[in-house]
Formats: structure tokens, C-alpha cells, sequence
């Protein structure tokens, strides 16, 4: 449903993101997840089509979102970091307007606008001035306002910042009763938000992958033993295999354009035979390095502490 490949963005001379590659599947929910400044809502503003990449793809239930942003956006739900809020505005009225925005036809609107609010729980507050709801009735205003078009993707940058515990737990049952008939990808810094929410989970530091999986894989890279990547030229099935069958070797997961290399807890010093038959397959090794130090820092500077002060 959505891939993404060789994604880069730059500020200036500073890269927000490099080399992102990724996909996900129909249906899936994914986590995507990172401390502040790791280059998620870059990420984000470029699947929705809001910004282009500097280069690199993305496809969207086969359309290229710098080719057809508009093919693009009829399928993609978006709740931005910030979203837009018409404080004067009635809750009704404001998903009105987005929903013309979105482009459902007029005789359409207000099935469209009751459809939603039942969906995110709003009913009850359908009269009320959006400047007068707490911050997780704002935040549902926000999700009603992305599934108005019933996009089948739906990207949902910090869904619960900034929200109270309780309002947290409401907004995470909202978000899985969307799962399953939307494609959902959510963004965190806060390492339990994704455990409650998502099947997998794509870590992002610094602007870049440093792991993905489920959460019980993330968990064993870390506390398992050491993890290499390895970047190729030239992969082939065959040269994964050989490096698979290393005495030592745990298991190599193929991550698109590196493997990820996972050792036994035992295996010893074995990086230069890891080398030598990446060479002697004629794979055009261009990087290897070892990851689990990266992906211990990350969750180091994930937050772990649910409680809104720990994120203000
Ligand atoms: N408009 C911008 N101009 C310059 N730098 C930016 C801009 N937006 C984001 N950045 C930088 O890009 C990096 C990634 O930011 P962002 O995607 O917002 O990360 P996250 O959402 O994971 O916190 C950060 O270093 C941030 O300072
Ligand atoms: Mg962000």
C-alpha cells in the first residue's frame, strides 16, 4: 500500500532525513518511531504530498506522490503535528468545510460530516465552538477531519501530544478502530504510545533507519546479541544465504537497500569472515558497521514515562 524508497530531504546543507526506505502493508498499523528532530514529521509531510522530497519515491497505492499529488491525497488522511485549528468555528461546520476541501460532493457533506463524528466519538460536541474543547476533543477533531474522504491511508504525526492520560487511552481505541479498513501510520517519540498501538514499528534516528520490526524483535536486537548492518551493491538471494549460514550468525533480515545482521550471543569475533565472504560473493560491500550501539542510543532518548509533564 505505501512504499518508500531512498527518501531524502535536505534543509540547506543539513539532510532532515537520508535514505529512508520502507513499506507498508494494507491494513497494517506502523509505528514510527523516534526521539525529537529525528526527521519523522519530514518524513510525513512528504507522504501526504504537503512538501517534496529532494529525491527518492514514494508510492501510494501505486501512485507517486511528486507525480500525482492530487491521486495521492484522495487516498491519504493527514493529521499534521500541528493541526489546523478554526477556533472560532463550530465543531459541525469546521468538518463541513474540510469536507468540501477534501472534495466530497455537496449532497454527500452531511452524511459524511455524521459518519465521522460518530466514528471519533464527537457527536455529542457537534454544536459546540472548537475553541472551546479540551485538547483531546480538538485532537478528535482533527482525526474526524482525516477520514472525512475515507482515505485508505491515513498518517497521523503525534496523534496523543500533549493530551492527558485518559484522553490518551480514548484517542489509541479511536486510532485501532481505524486500523484494519485504513492503513495507518502514527508517529511517537514516546516508546510506549507505539507498543499500545502498532504490529510494527520503523525506528528513525538522526534521520535515518536504524531498525524496524515488531516490537518483540526490536526488543530481542536489543537485548539480544550484537546486531551488524551490512549495505550492498549488488544483493542476491544467494549472497544473503551464504551470510546467513556463518557459524555465528543469528539471522540476516533483508531492510531493502542493507541487511541487518543479528549474532548469536556466542559467536565470537566474526566481522572479518562476514567481510570476506560478502566479498568473495561479489556483493560491492559499501558500508558495515555495527547497530545495536545506534539503536540503544535511541531508546535511551525515547520517552519512556507516559505522563503529560514528561513530554511537555
Ligand atoms: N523547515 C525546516 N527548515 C530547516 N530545518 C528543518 C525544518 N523542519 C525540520 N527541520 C530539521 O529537520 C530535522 C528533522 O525534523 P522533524 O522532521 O520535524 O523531526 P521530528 O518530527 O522527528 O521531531 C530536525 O533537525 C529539524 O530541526
Ligand atoms: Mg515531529
Amino acid at each position: 500500500m505505501i512504499r518508500v524508497s531512498n527518501l531524502t530531504k535536505t534543509y540547506g546543507p543539513r539532510a532532515a532525513i537520508q535514505d529512508i526506505s520502507f513499506e507498508v502493508g494494507k491494513g497494517q498499523i506502523v509505528g514510527f518511531l523516534g526521539p525529537n528532530g529525528a526527521g519523522k514529521s519530514t518524513t510525513m509531510k512528504i507522504l501526504t504530498a504537503f512538501m517534496p522530497a529532494t529525491s527518492g519515491t514514494v508510492h501510494i497505492a501505486g501512485f507517486e506522490v511528486f507525480e500525482n499529488p492530487l491521486e495521492v491525497k484522495k487516498r491519504v488522511g493527514y493529521l499534521p503535528e500541528n493541526p489546523p485549528v478554526y477556533l472560532d468555528m463550530l465543531v459541525a461546520d469546521y468538518l463541513s468545510f474540510a469536507a468540501k476541501i477534501h472534495g466530497v460532493e455537496s449532497n454527500k457533506v452531511r452524511a459524511a460530516v455524521d459518519r465521522v463524528l460518530e466514528k471519533v466519538a464527537l457527536g455529542d460536541v457537534r454544536g459546540r465552538l472548537i475553541g472551546n474543547l479540551s485538547k483531546g476533543y480538538r485532537q478528535r477533531v482533527g482525526l474526524a477531519q482525516a477520514i472525512l474522504h475515507e482515505p485508505e491511508v491515513l498518517i497521523l504525526d503525534e496523534p496523543t501530544v500533549g493530551l492527558d492520560p485518559k484522553q490518551i487511552i480514548e484517542i489509541r481505541n479511536v486510532i485501532r478502530g481505524l486500523a484494519g479498513q485504513h492503513t495507518v501510520i502514527l508517529s511517537s517519540h514516546i516508546l510506549p504510545e507505539v507498543t499500545a498501538t502498532c504490529q510494527r514499528v520503523i525506528v528513525i534516528n538522526r534521520g535515518k533507519i536504524v531498525d524496524q520490526g515488531t516490537i518483540e524483535e526490536l526488543s530481542s536486537h536489543l537485548h539480544k546479541g550484537l546486531v551488524y548492518s551490512i549495505s550492498v551493491k549488488k544483493p542476491s538471494p544467494d549472497g544473503l544465504k551464504s551470510i546467513q549460514t556463518i557459524p555465528g550468525v543469528h539471522r540476516v533480515t533483508d531492510q531493502g537497500s542493507k541487511w541487518m545482521i543479528e549474532m548469536d550471543p556466542n559467536a565470537g569475533e566474526i566481522r572479518d569472515r562476514i567481510v570476506d565472504v560478502a566479498v568473495q560473493k561479489g556483493l560491492g560491500v559499501l558500508e558495515f558497521r555495527s547497530e545495536k550501539m545506534s539503536l540503544e542510543e535511541v531508546f535511551l532518548e525515547l520517552t519512556t514515562n507516559e505522563s503529560p509533564e514528561a513530554h511537555a
